[in-house]
């Protein structure tokens, strides 16, 4: 388009009212929710930046398939559509269904995983890393140095260093090694994405030493998007072409369909070893239910099928990656510390540097998250020491390597409007940035704290 203003590709059919509420209002909410905003209700909260998981807006072309949903126990037809879009997309001969992303890893990293194995990642997810831990293998991140320095403007800070990998699969012996895992884009890392020249990297070696190459694909229409405006050699190739390229490289992968599948529920998993498929078919009958909807109804594998073919249209990408930098973009100007450049699905903003006088033991980031809460009901999520921190033996905080937040933006939910809105209430944070309190926890779950936390402002 010759003009520079991004309109949203769609109109609107079908509105859901937001609670407009106020800063007193709001202050009560928070408190009750022991300073944690996912223990706050969806209608106490005016724009809600979460996650971009499970929070798309459907097509009418989706709401029409769900329609034609096949609910028979085995052998729907929704799920033959469903399969037949993944197989297409992905190249991978077995596919299994799953009710989300954490259900097709706790399938596959429960058979690859175990005492003594390694995992290794650009960055593991919250529920990967998780999900791998309690079988009792580790999980070790090695983004490139770029990935963790907030201000570096790499085009694809999402890498994995390839030397590292190397070293450690050497170190821990190919045997040992669960699977390396390449997450598109890297959510944990800024939502920044990986190289096709990575990929490759990351093939070549896994191939070498025999090891089993996962891609977590949940994200990989947005990082086609990134590799097409910034990897030469793919300037002329088209979103799905990129996409199915990558997923040439690997031996399998996970996704959770809630981002760029475009729905609100679904996963699947895709591998092409026949061995590990058979087991893994034994693994999703046991918990998620029978191949042909693993824990799944037919609508929802109808509105799947949908979804990932139109996640990878043109106009609909260029919408989304260019909208949420805007966002990105006015912040930087605002000489707002966000990480740049700008990634995919979501704004991660340095909390760190934002409010340099809170110490990483109370957590800047959850700081933050409160504030845009309290000044604007804007919902975000920290994505620092809350969310990955660690304790040593001594019960000394380990702190992640960024004390990030991050404002998730659903996919086709708000307009730009919303988006001016969240800027005005950054500018109204700007103004009151010294007087903000750090936060200290009282009470948290040993395995993903931050779903549950209790939080309390330290005030001397
Ligand atoms: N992998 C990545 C990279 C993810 O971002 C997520 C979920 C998962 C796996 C797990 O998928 O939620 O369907 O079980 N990320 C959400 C988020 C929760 O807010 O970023 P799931």
């Amino acid at each position: 388009m010759p003009f520079k203003t991004i309109i949203e590709p769609f109109k609107i059919k079908s509105v859901e009212p937001i609670a407009i509420s106020t800063e007193a209002e709001r202050t009560a909410y928070l408190e009750k929710a022991n300073y944690n905003p996912f223990r706050l209700q969806s209608d106490q909260v005016m724009i809600d930046l979460l996650t971009d998981s499970g929070t798309s807006a459907m097509s009418s072309r989706q709401w029409a398939a769900i329609m034609e949903g096949d609910e028979a126990y085995a052998g729907s037809n929704s799920w033959k559509r469903m399969e037949s879009v993944i197989k297409d997309l992905t190249g991978f001969t077995f596919v299994l269904p799953t009710h989300q992303g954490r259900a097709a890893e706790r399938i596959i990293y429960g058979l690859l995983g175990g005492k003594g194995k390694t995992f290794i990642s650009n960055t593991h997810f919250d529920t990967t890393r998780a999900n791998i831990e309690f079988t009792g293998a580790e999980a070790i991140d090695a983004p490139i140095k770029e990935g963790v320095e907030p201000t570096s403007t790499h085009p694809f800070k999402g890498n994995l260093d390839v030397d590292r990998l190397e070293k450690i699969i050497l170190e821990k012996k190919p045997e040992n090694i669960g699977a390396v895992i390449l997450t598109v884009t890297n959510n944990s890392s800024g939502g920044q994405p990986v190289s096709m020249e990575n990929a490759e990297a990351v093939s070549r070696i896994c191939r070498k030493h025999q090891v089993i190459f996962i891609l977590d694909c949940c994200r990989i229409a947005e990082n086609s998007y990134f590799i097409k405006h910034r990897e030469k050699a793919y300037r002329n190739t088209g979103y799905k072409e990129i996409a199915k390229k990558m997923f040439s490289l690997a031996d399998g992968a996970v996704m959770s369909a809630k981002k760029d599948g475009l729905v609100n529920m679904g996963g699947f998993l895709a591998v092409s070893d026949k061995k590990i498929a058979e087991t893994c078919k034994n693994l999703l009958i046991i918990t998620e239910g029978y191949t042909t909807y693993g824990g799944l109804s037919g609508r929802d594998m109808e509105a799947i099928a949908v979804g990932l073919e139109e996640v990878f249209e043109a106009d609909y990408l260029e919408y989304r990656i260019k909208s949420t930098s805007f966002l990105g973009e006015r912040l930087h100007r605002m000489n707002i510390p966000v990480v740049y450049p700008i990634g995919g699905h979501a704004v991660y903003i340095d909390a760190r540097a934002f409010y340099p006088h809170i110490p990483v033991e109370q957590y800047p980031g959850q700081s933050l998250v409160c504030e845009l809460y309290l000044k604007g009901g804007i919902r975000s999520v920290e994505t620092g020491s809350v969310m990955f921190g660690k304790y040593d033996h001594s019960g000394k905080l380990i702190p992640a390597s960024m004390e990030l937040v991050r404002l998730a933006i659903p996919r086709r939910v708000y307009t730009q409007s919303h988006i001016e809105y969240v800027i005005e209430v950054f500018e109204a944070l700007l103004a009151e940035k010294q007087q903000v309190p750090g936060y200290r926890i009282t009470k948290e779950a040993p395995l993903l704290r931050h779903f549950t936390a209790h939080f309390e402002p330290v005030t001397q």
